[in-house]
């Protein structure tokens, strides 16, 4: 990692030698964008990997976790097993396989206290930009600073906006802004808007008597008990939440436009045989951590090349929880195949649970308007127009994507538009040098592929290092041929940001395989110099 380095005054023991609240130093070896489950697992193994190199994570928030610390709503919890969501280095052994986020945010917390990421940490650390000198072989990276106390100030004006006049209210603090180099420069930045979930414009929504809420913004104060709750949707948030809101609501009624895939499935790891429990805890990991991957990629693969098989699979696991009667063609028969959007898991069948104690219910029709006792449906398919009552309804209606957290990325000067690039490995843009990115995958845990990117950005590191190369760059192919969105999933939330998406090729490099043991083969034992990676001093 020749090249990361620069004669500076940073003490190579920098890691080791700051504390969480010490100013941002002027120049690191490597800068992580971002301190969620991605960035905490990168920090940790290149801080591991090499101790005598300085790396700092810059986080946006006040908080370490991402997605684990801001959703709050009922029963948020995982969708993948935790045994593949948990790092490799750092393994999962709580015997629940789905776990409350709660549980998970503490996990990276654990990880970031042991690792030592936690002191590298800077909270409040926006990047707004980065632009990288081929003369210097740097980044240089621009960072508003927001103090820790503005959030806290931003919630007092919010307590006093119903009683005090917007003039007199006092105004955030504006960020400071720094600049800081890098000679590496990776992304952990997840793939959504921080500051907003997705919230389609009903009509009529300023008639409704009741309280909107959107599930990325859970609010503290909000009890549901013995209320008629709405749900809008029927993705993982939606799935999620219907089972947890409806232990307290007086009734909870999930509104869908269209159905989604449904699959029960345990929420402990089952209890480890006798031969299980004689063998050494590592080899136990590594086979519950495999048994998993082969489970998720068989599940996959099988709705990939027998859709109507998974389809018939599917619905015979939804129609045996349910009552005789129970509309499952309507409700839970999806127009698209299995995988063409994510999978949709309810641990232990509590969707079904709720549906059949009569707590929860679906309506699968569209939103007409919203009016002043609930909301209007069209009357679809023959159903009649009505009114589902609502005290509540929660807008379940997803994410807004953004890349790399929204930083502008420049080379030598001249924005570079993501958009238009071809991703390497499905970690790095093509011509972008000492520049990665953490994405994970759509069909199994996320972490799987972010462990194989760290693990392959050491190997790059420290080939570099060996032979003095300060930057490396995957080169453009010299013939693109047909190219792909990143992330091909037909789910609303993919479909309204495929614009913003870098783009994958048909073949390796260029390709992002959702295979993990073939990108295992890919990241961790393909030549780093034989795939179109180019080298500079
Ligand atoms: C509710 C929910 C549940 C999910 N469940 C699963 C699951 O069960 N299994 C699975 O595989 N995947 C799941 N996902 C996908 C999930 O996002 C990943 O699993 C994983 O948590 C992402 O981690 P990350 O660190 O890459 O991103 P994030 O968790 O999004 O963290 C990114 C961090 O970067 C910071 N940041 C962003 N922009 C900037 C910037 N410009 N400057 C500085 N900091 C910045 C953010 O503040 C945040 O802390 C889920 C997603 C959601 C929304
Ligand atoms: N761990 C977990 O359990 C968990 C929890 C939450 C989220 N996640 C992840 O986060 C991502 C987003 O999930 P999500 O459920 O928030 O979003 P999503 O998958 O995009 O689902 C949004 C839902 O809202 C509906 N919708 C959108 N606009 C609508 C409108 N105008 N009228 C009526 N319905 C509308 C969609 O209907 P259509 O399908 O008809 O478009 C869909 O059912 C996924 O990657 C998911 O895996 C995971």
């Amino acid at each position: 990692m020749t090249g990361t380095t620069r004669a500076s005054s940073t003490p190579a023991s920098w890691a080791r030698a700051t504390a969480a609240g010490d100013p941002l130093p002027e120049h690191v070896d490597v800068l992580v964008v971002g301190a969620g489950l991605s960035g905490v697992g990168m920090a940790a193994r290149l801080l591991r990997d090499f101790p005598g190199r300085t790396l700092a994570v810059v986080e946006a928030r006040h908080a370490m976790g991402g997605t684990w610390d801001l959703f709050r709503y009922p029963g948020v919890r995982s969708d993948s097993d935790m045994f593949t969501l948990g790092y490799a280095d750092r393994p999962w052994r709580d015997r629940r396989s789905i776990a409350p986020g709660e549980a998970i945010r503490d996990y990276v917390r654990d990880t970031a206290d042991e690792s030592g990421v936690a002191d590298v940490v800077r909270y409040g650390h926006r990047v707004v930009s980065a632009d990288w000198s081929s003369a210097e072989a740097l980044w240089t990276v621009t960072v508003d600073v927001e103090a820790a106390d503005r959030a806290e100030a931003d919630a007092r004006v919010d307590d006093r906006a119903a009683t005090v006049d917007a003039t007199d209210r006092p105004g955030p603090a504006a960020p400071r802004r720094v600049t800081v180099t890098c000679g590496v420069l990776v992304a952990c930045s997840g793939y959504y808007r921080y500051d907003e979930g997705y919230t389609p414009v009903f009509t009529g929504q300023d008639d409704f008597t009741g309280r909107v809420v959107h599930p990325q913004h859970w609010p503290d104060d909000l009890d549901v008990t013995g209320r008629r709750v709405v749900v809008i949707g029927s993705g993982a948030t939606a799935i999620t939440l219907v089972p947890a809101l409806a232990e307290r609501a007086e009734h909870v009624t999930m509104l869908q436009r269209s159905p989604t895939y449904v699959l029960s499935l345990p929420s402990r790891r089952r209890r480890p045989r006798l031969w299980r429990r004689l063998l050494p805890v590592g080899i136990d990991d590594a086979l519950t951590r495999w048994r998993s991957i082969g489970m998720a990629l068989l599940s996959y693969q099988a709705s990939r090349r027998s859709p109507a098989r998974m389809k018939a699979f599917l619905r015979s696991g939804v129609e045996r929880r349910l009552p005789e009667g129970f509309d499952v063609d309507r409700h839970f028969q999806p127009s698209y195949d299995p995988w063409d959007q994510r999978l949709c898991i309810t641990p232990d069948g509590a969707l079904f649970a709720a549906l059949r104690a009569g707590t929860a219910s679906i309506v699968t029709d569209g939103v007409e308007r919203f009016v002043p006792e609930g909301v209007r449906v069209e009357g679809r398919d023959g159903q009649e127009a009505r009114v589902v009552p609502a005290d509540v309804v929660v807008t379940a209606t997803g994410l807004n994507l953004l890349l790399f957290g929204g930083m502008r990325l420049s080379v030598d000067g001249a924005p570079v538009d993501p958009a238009t690039k071809l991703t390497y490995k499905g970690f790095m843009l093509a011509d972008v040098p000492n520049f990665a990115f953490a994405i994970g995958y759509t069909n199994a845990s996320w972490t799987l592929k972010i462990d194989l990117v760290g693990r392959y950005l050491s190997r790059l590191l420290r080939h570099m290092d060996r032979r003095g190369w300060r930057w490396a760059a995957p080169s453009s192919p010299t013939r693109e041929g047909r190219t792909m969105p990143l992330i091909d999933l037909s789910s609303g939330y993919v479909a309204r940001g495929r614009h913003l998406l870098p783009r994958q090729g048909v073949r390796a490099p260029w390709r992002m395989h959702q295979n993990y043991p073939r990108d295992v083969l890919s990241m961790r034992f393909s030549s780093l110099t034989r795939d179109g990676m180019r080298f500079g001093r």
